[in-house]
Parts: C-alpha cells; sequence; structure tokens
C-alpha cells in the first residue's frame, strides 16, 4: 500500500510536471486576431467565436461550454462592451484573444469586459473580495477566496491545481464600481493556476490584481491602472514592459503577503522596465504615492529598472501603518536601478528600514522569471506557460 501510495504520488507529480512544462501550439495570433471577414480565418482549428449576434454572446458562455475538458482551447472576442463575470476552473490550456489590427498595442484594444462591484466601505453586506472580480482564474471558490488573517480562507486539502497555461492577448478588464477608492475592487483574480497577460489593461481603484495562494502570473505589454494596494496577493506575480498608471494615491501599489501557503521562497511581485506614472496630469499626486507596504512582514516586492514619474515619495515604500507598522527583518520592500523623478536616492537612504536598494548579488536571485516561478511538482524553472516571444 506504501508503495502504491509512493508510485501514486510520484505519477502524480510527474502529471504536474507535464502539465506545467507543456508548451502551447504555434499558431499565426497576428492572423487569427485581424478582422477579417470570416473572423476565425488564421485561428486555430476549433477556436470558438463570441460576439454581438454569434452563438457565443457572452466570454462565459464560451468558456463553461468547454466543460472539464484537457484540451486546448481558444476564444476570440469580437470588439465590444461585455458587461459580465468570467470564471474558468478548467486546468486544459485556454487562450483568450480579442481581435484587433493592433495585437503588440494594449491602448489600441477594442474588446472590454466589465463589472462593477466592491467589498468594504462603500458597500453593505459582506462577502470575500472574491466575489468582485471581473476574470477569475480558479480551481474552486474557496482557492480565490482573500479570506482574513496570515494565511486567509483555508482551501480543502486535495484541491487540484487549476489551469496550468491560460493565456489572455489584447482584453481590457474593468472593475469600475466607483471612480476612486471605496473598498476592494478587483479586475482579476487568479490562484492555484499559471495565468500569462499581454498587451492586456487591468483597470479599477483598489486591489486590481489579484494573484492568490499558488497562482504564477506573467504580465508584458501590459496597462495597470489604480490608486490602492493594486497589486496584491500571497503568490508570484512577474510584470515586464508595462505601465502602472497611478489613479490616485492609497495604500501602496504593491501589497503582499507570504503565509506557510505560499511557495517557501520567492513568492512575491516583481515589477521590470516599466513605467510609473500618474494616470493624467490633471491629478495632483506629486511625491504622494508609495511603491508598496506591507500587507504583512513576509511582503516581497522589488521594482526594478522602472522609469517612476515625480508622483512617487520620495521614500519609495511605506510601512503599513504608524501603529503597525508590519515591518522586519522578512521584510523585502526592494528596488533595484530605479530612475527618473520618482527616484530619490537620499529620500530613499533616509527610509532605509523600509525601502532596499538592492545590490546586484541580492538581485541575482531574483532577475528572472525562472527563478520565481515555481511548479506545483515544486520544480523551479518551467516556464513554458509564458509567451517568450509575445510580439505578433
Ligand atoms: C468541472 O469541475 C469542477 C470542479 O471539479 C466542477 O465544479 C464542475 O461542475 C465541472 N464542470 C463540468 C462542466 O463538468
Ligand atoms: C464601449 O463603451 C465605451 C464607453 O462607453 C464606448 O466609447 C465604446 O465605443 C464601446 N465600444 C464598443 C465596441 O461598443
Ligand atoms: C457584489 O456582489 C455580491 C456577491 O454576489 C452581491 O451580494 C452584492 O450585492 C454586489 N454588489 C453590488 C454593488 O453590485
Ligand atoms: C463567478 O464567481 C463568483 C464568485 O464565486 C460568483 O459570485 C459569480 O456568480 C460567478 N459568475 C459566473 C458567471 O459564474
Ligand atoms: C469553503 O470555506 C468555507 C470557510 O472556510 C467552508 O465553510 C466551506 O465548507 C468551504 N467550501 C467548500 C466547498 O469546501
Ligand atoms: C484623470 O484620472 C483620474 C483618475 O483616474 C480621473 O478621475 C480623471 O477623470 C482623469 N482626468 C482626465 C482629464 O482624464
Ligand atoms: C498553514 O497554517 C494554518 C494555521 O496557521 C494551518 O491551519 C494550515 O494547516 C497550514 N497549512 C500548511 C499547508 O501548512
Ligand atoms: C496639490 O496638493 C498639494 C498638497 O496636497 C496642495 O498643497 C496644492 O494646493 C495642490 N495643488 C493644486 C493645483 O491643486
Ligand atoms: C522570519 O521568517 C522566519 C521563517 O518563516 C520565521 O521563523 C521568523 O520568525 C521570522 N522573523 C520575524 C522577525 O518575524
Ligand atoms: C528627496 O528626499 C529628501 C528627503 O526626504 C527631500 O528633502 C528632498 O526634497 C527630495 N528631493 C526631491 C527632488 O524631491
Ligand atoms: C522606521 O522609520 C520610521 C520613520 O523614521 C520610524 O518611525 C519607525 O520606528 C522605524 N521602524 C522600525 C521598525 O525601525
Amino acid at each position: 500500500m506504501a508503495a502504491f501510495n509512493t508510485l501514486r504520488a510520484s505519477l502524480f507529480g510527474l502529471l504536474l510536471l507535464l502539465l506545467c512544462t507543456s508548451p502551447a501550439s504555434a499558431y499565426n495570433r497576428r492572423a487569427c486576431q485581424a478582422p477579417t471577414r470570416n473572423p476565425l480565418n488564421g485561428c486555430p482549428h476549433g477556436t470558438l467565436l463570441v460576439g454581438p449576434a454569434q452563438k457565443f454572446t457572452s466570454v462565459q458562455a464560451a468558456v463553461l461550454s468547454l466543460g472539464n475538458a484537457t484540451t486546448a482551447a481558444t476564444i476570440l472576442i469580437l470588439p465590444g462592451n461585455y458587461t459580465e463575470q468570467v470564471n474558468a476552473t478548467r486546468q486544459g490550456p485556454l487562450t483568450l484573444l480579442g481581435q484587433t489590427s493592433h495585437p503588440n498595442d494594449a491602448t489600441k484594444n477594442t474588446v472590454n469586459i466589465l463589472w462593477h462591484n466592491a467589498t468594504g466601505t462603500a458597500t453593505t453586506g459582506t462577502y470575500d473580495n472574491a466575489y468582485t472580480s471581473v476574470l477569475t482564474i480558479a480551481p474552486t471558490f474557496n482557492a480565490s477566496a482573500t479570506g482574513s488573517g496570515p494565511s486567509g480562507t483555508p482551501v480543502e486539502a486535495g484541491t487540484p491545481f487549476g489551469n496550468y497555461n491560460f493565456r489572455v492577448y489584447n482584453l481590457n478588464l474593468i472593475n469600475d464600481y466607483l471612480p476612486y477608492s471605496a473598498g476592494p475592487s478587483l479586475a482579476l483574480s487568479m490562484s492555484y493556476a499559471n495565468a500569462g497577460f499581454y498587451y492586456s489593461q487591468f483597470l479599477s481603484y483598489q486591489d486590481t490584481v489579484y494573484v492568490g495562494k499558488l497562482g504564477n502570473a506573467y504580465m508584458y505589454g501590459c496597462i495597470v491602472g489604480g490608486q490602492t494596494d493594486f497589486f496584491y496577493g500571497f503568490g508570484t506575480l512577474w510584470v515586464t514592459d508595462s505601465q502602472i498608471e497611478l489613479r490616485g494615491c492609497g495604500g501602496g501599489i504593491t501589497a503582499w503577503k507570504g503565509t506557510n501557503t505560499s511557495f517557501v521562497n520567492h513568492y512575491g511581485v516583481y515589477i521590470h522596465n516599466g513605467v510609473v506614472e500618474k494616470a493624467n496630469t490633471t491629478l495632483n499626486i506629486t511625491h504622494q504615492c508609495a511603491l508598496g507596504r506591507p500587507w504583512n512582514a513576509q511582503h516581497r516586492s522589488i521594482f526594478a529598472n522602472n522609469y517612476l514619474d515625480d508622483s512617487i515619495k520620495p521614500s519609495g515604500y511605506i510601512q503599513w501603518s504608524a501603529t503597525d507598522p508590519r515591518v522586519n527583518f522578512n521584510t523585502t520592500m526592494a528596488e533595484y536601478k530605479d530612475f527618473g523623478p520618482g527616484f530619490n536616492l537620499t529620500g530613499r537612504l533616509e527610509a532605509s528600514n523600509t525601502t532596499i536598494e538592492m545590490t546586484p548579488e541580492q538581485y541575482s536571485l531574483y532577475d528572472i522569471p525562472a527563478k520565481v516561478f515555481q511548479c506545483p511538482s515544486g520544480e523551479f524553472g518551467n516556464v513554458a506557460w509564458i509567451d517568450q516571444h509575445p510580439q505578433a
């Protein structure tokens, strides 16, 4: 029996590893997304079409039609405003594409998926932040819940990993509950899943992007707009070549939490080669916005090689609050080679109990995605779910 269990465990590990490492099939993304007479020209065989007057008029209906089959699937979405929540539980690879003539430019996306919900001060009733999200990628509701306390809502033992290879190109996910920070209002919630987002927008004001337990998320060429703690979570998020748009200041840009359900060592949020700036010039937020604050003392975030406009505070990061700082030797609130008017070395050094200016040696532990993402099988470096060449 013990031998059988060992065999079963190792086969399960192998299955997880294979699912984690299998690449998506190749196709011509630009051709598939281009508006043509037959919109499915150039798309992988079997691609589902969503649009007004199509068989599927909502993204959720197309996702549900796929059931739990483990085969790879693609969904192409025609231009429009879709007011709906999209929940994806399936494990099989799934790619969502917005139709566009500009597949490498998030500012020209034609597909908006909209929802309006928040928890907290502006709402009545008590419900988890998970209910508010525009797009949720997670195997179960409890896996997606934020919960409270150091480890949040417990996830039942035996909960399977969700999607191993979820990809989104050229979609705008917008939670426009109120045009200012009034409680958590998620645009994206992903947990127990691997997901890559390319040339997409994520807009709300508070807790916009949630990467929860065992979540591995990658963003390239994206636009993320928010005001308060708008990257938060327990998981691992790598954002590169993207624009962070400050729609006001509150809390920090990042608020991360480490728990015993985070992978042991390299969970956190890593923001690289980007631009961090006020959303528009009418906002009066000069030197007021923080790079982040610790949701708990195991917070880990690194801003590396980013241009910071003058919205950023001289100190860079801040403590959680004056009465509850949540900063200790385990807290990593770091930067590496940021530049621009928001980078004030004097201010950073004065706040040395919060903002860490990393040395090349310290930074080298986290300098590529393969060093921070871990498969459910425990392997580092298997990042086949990331599109390494996202330019169409
Ligand atoms: C897919 O699996 C989930 C989780 O096990 C289950 O809740 C759902 O009903 C299944 N859906 C279908 C279409 O079988
Ligand atoms: C979506 O809504 C926005 C704002 O209401 C509008 O400007 C835009 O034209 C709409 N897009 C489509 C494709 O209908
Ligand atoms: C948000 O969603 C929750 C859960 O479905 C619901 O109870 C609440 O009424 C919604 N709030 C708004 C403002 O729509
Ligand atoms: C998506 O999940 C949330 C949270 O469980 C739920 O409130 C919502 O009704 C779901 N939406 C759909 C379309 O299934
Ligand atoms: C989800 O978590 C709640 C709170 O911990 C628990 O009461 C509930 O039974 C769980 N749901 C499922 C389907 O396991
Ligand atoms: C500037 O951004 C803020 C926050 O998103 C918004 O409320 C305001 O309408 C924007 N102003 C202009 C002129 O776009
Ligand atoms: C995490 O800690 C909580 C309580 O602090 C405990 O109930 C849970 O079993 C732990 N989970 C793991 C995976 O160790
Ligand atoms: C900008 O904000 C500062 C500090 O909050 C305030 O002193 C100043 O008057 C504001 N300027 C404008 C143009 O609103
Ligand atoms: C730092 O983290 C380690 C490992 O989780 C823990 O044992 C230790 O108590 C933490 N130190 C502080 C000061 O919280
Ligand atoms: C840099 O930070 C220091 C310390 O907070 C402050 O005195 C100085 O005015 C700041 N310089 C700029 C250009 O913001
Ligand atoms: C960090 O610095 C702030 C401001 O200088 C100070 O109030 C606070 O006590 C310091 N906290 C720790 C944990 O050293």
